[in-house]
């Protein structure tokens, strides 16, 4: 049957994917987003869009029998995760040979489950990772724009000090200041007015309910909130929810073809589709997005793509961990599952980590602190494409990320001595692992700007196909990405509609 036609289709609706869509809509370009995940906004049996953390169920995971939680147990004891149904449920969690990757799957990609942390890049290290990016013009235009347009805020000193629901950040600050460290606070995307009303009992509660990695049902500025709402306003811009796009190849007229697999709530494909437009985003995310460049080019659909498609990714240098507190210093059974502070060690040259201080909502005392830290791991994989199985082979290795792991280490080794304190060993499935390295809640890279594209995220070989998500990211950042994620994709916006569109 007939091709479905667009001036511009943008492939996925996360942080790259909605700016592109508004932008787009905005310069009054019709526009088709396509987004292999479902649409959040209708309520389930329980009345809640999200199901809980502390009780989930479908709607949790993508497509699993059981949940995947980051941190599978406590005390020993796989009391986190939970059989649930196949569905297409909100987190992802895609298993490579030595490395899982954490994703977002819906309108609003990474935006619906992620911890809201809004951070801006140390200058010199947005620097050293994007040399041929002007940095005066994204820290005095794009950055300042991508943190309006998100609803950036941050909490207020006083209350944060005074609350229970942040002593658990409190307990670590004091930690890190015994060593000798400096903390910093971090700006969120979650609404600290509705925070402080949950707490007052005036406001339906969801930060302060446990709720972040299955979804939020109140308070979170998630994408389909801010830019997505602004693109459908524009009333040029029309999302397909649960359509995954899995080919790209270009028509003799030099028009981009595209084969999309429409599934149901089994995940079973009701319909293959073909859609054709001129002007072509991927906002597929680090590993959707080189997923489909990877393919095209060793499929030969799209032969001239540049060999390093695919190369440069890194999980961001992160690593979970968790220390053991004496019984008399309380975290509190209150915590917000919002971070709001980090330990800020990154001009510290000899071993550079940021760790953000991350809550442990049990509901319950259990004297840990729990930490995200984002280490300066050089190591960088790259992606393969088997032909036989059409999927994606990811070169990390535990080796790769044993250098994260040191790094975190003599961080918390200097924490620990300062405070008299130790590691825990009953967080992540086995004594052996105190440091949670196999997981990543930041893929970047794989389409590095400047080196799979221009440097504005046009991709080398072809002309009207672009890139905007996080694998323009050279696989590290030394921050939470997803600010900067969306300021290069204003960069890139900003360019392309400028010089690329005109009639
Ligand atoms: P993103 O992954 O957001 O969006 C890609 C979208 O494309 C998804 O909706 C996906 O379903 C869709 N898609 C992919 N392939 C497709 C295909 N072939 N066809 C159709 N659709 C397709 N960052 C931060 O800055 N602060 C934080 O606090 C946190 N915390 C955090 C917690 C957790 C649990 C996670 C998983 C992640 C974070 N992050 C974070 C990371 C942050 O969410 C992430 O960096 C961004 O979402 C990445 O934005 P992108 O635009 O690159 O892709």
């Amino acid at each position: 049957d007939a091709v479905d036609t667009a001036p511009a289709i943008v492939v996925g609706s996360g942080y790259g994917g909605a700016v592109a869509a508004l932008r787009l809509g905005q310069a009054g370009i019709r526009t088709l987003v396509l987004e292999m995940g479902r649409l959040w906004n209708t309520p389930g049996p329980d009345g809640n869009v999200f199901c809980s953390t502390r009780t989930p169920d479908q709607r949790s995971m993508w497509f699993r029998t059981r949940t995947e939680a980051p941190l599978g147990t406590f005390l020993w004891l796989d009391v986190v995760n939970r059989d649930i149904s196949r569905y297409p449920g909100v987190l992802d969690r895609v298993h490579f040979a030595q490395m899982s990757v954490y994703v977002g799957r819906g309108v609003g990609g990474g935006s619906l489950v992620n911890g809201s942390m809004a951070v801006t890049p140390p200058r010199a290290y947005f620097a050293e990772q994007f040399p041929t990016v002007d940095a005066d013009e994204m820290y005095g235009t794009y950055f300042p724009r991508a943190r309006t347009a998100l609803g950036v805020n941050t909490v207020d000193p006083a209350w944060f000090e005074s609350t229970d629901w942040y002593r658990f950040t409190r307990v670590s600050r004091a930690h890190a200041e015994n060593a000798g460290l400096r903390t910093t606070f971090v700006p969120s995307v979650y609404d600290f007015g509705h925070m402080r009303r949950e707490a007052a009992g005036t406001a339906p509660k969801s930060a302060l309910a446990g709720e972040v990695i299955y979804g939020n049902n109140h308070g979170k500025r998630s994408l389909d909130k801010t830019y997505l709402a602004a693109a459908l306003g524009t009333g040029k811009v029309t999302v397909h929810t649960l359509e995954k796009v899995r080919a790209i190849s270009r028509a003799p007229d030099g028009t981009y073809v595209l084969t999309a697999d429409r599934i149901d709530a089994t995940g079973r494909v009701v319909e293959t589709k073909e859609y054709g437009c001129t002007y072509l985003f991927l906002g597929g995310g680090s590993l959707g997005t080189t997923e489909l460049l990877l393919r095209a080019r060793e499929t030969g659909t799209l032969p001239d793509l540049a060999p390093s498609v695919g190369t440069g990714w890194g999980p961001n240098g992160n690593v979970m961990l968790g220390r053991a507190n004496h019984l008399w210093d309380t975290v509190g059974a209150n915590q917000s599952t919002m971070p709001v502070m980090g330990i800020d060690d990154w001009a510290n040259t000899a071993n550079p980590v940021f760790a953000e201080i991350a809550p442990l909502p049990t509901g319950l005392e259990h004297w840990v602190s729990l930490y995200l830290a984002i280490t300066k791991n050089p190591e960088r994989a790259a992606f393969s494409y088997d032909t036989g199985s059409g999927e994606l082979r990811l070169g990390w290795t535990a080796a790769h990320s044993a250098v994260s792991a040191a790094m975190a280490r003599k961080l918390f080794d200097r924490i620990n001595a300062a405070n008299s304190t130790i590691y825990r060993y009953d967080l992540f499935g086995s004594p052996s692992k105190v440091f949670a390295d196999d997981f990543t809640y930041h893929p970047l890279g794989g389409c590095v700007l400047g080196k799979a594209t221009d440097d504005y995220g046009r991709v080398k070989g072809y002309s009207r196909l672009y890139v905007t998500d996080g694998s323009l990211v050279p696989g590290s950042l030394g921050v939470n990405p997803f600010v900067t994620i969306t300021a290069l994709a204003e960069r890139t916006m900003a360019r392309v509609l400028a010089e690329d569109t005109a009639p």
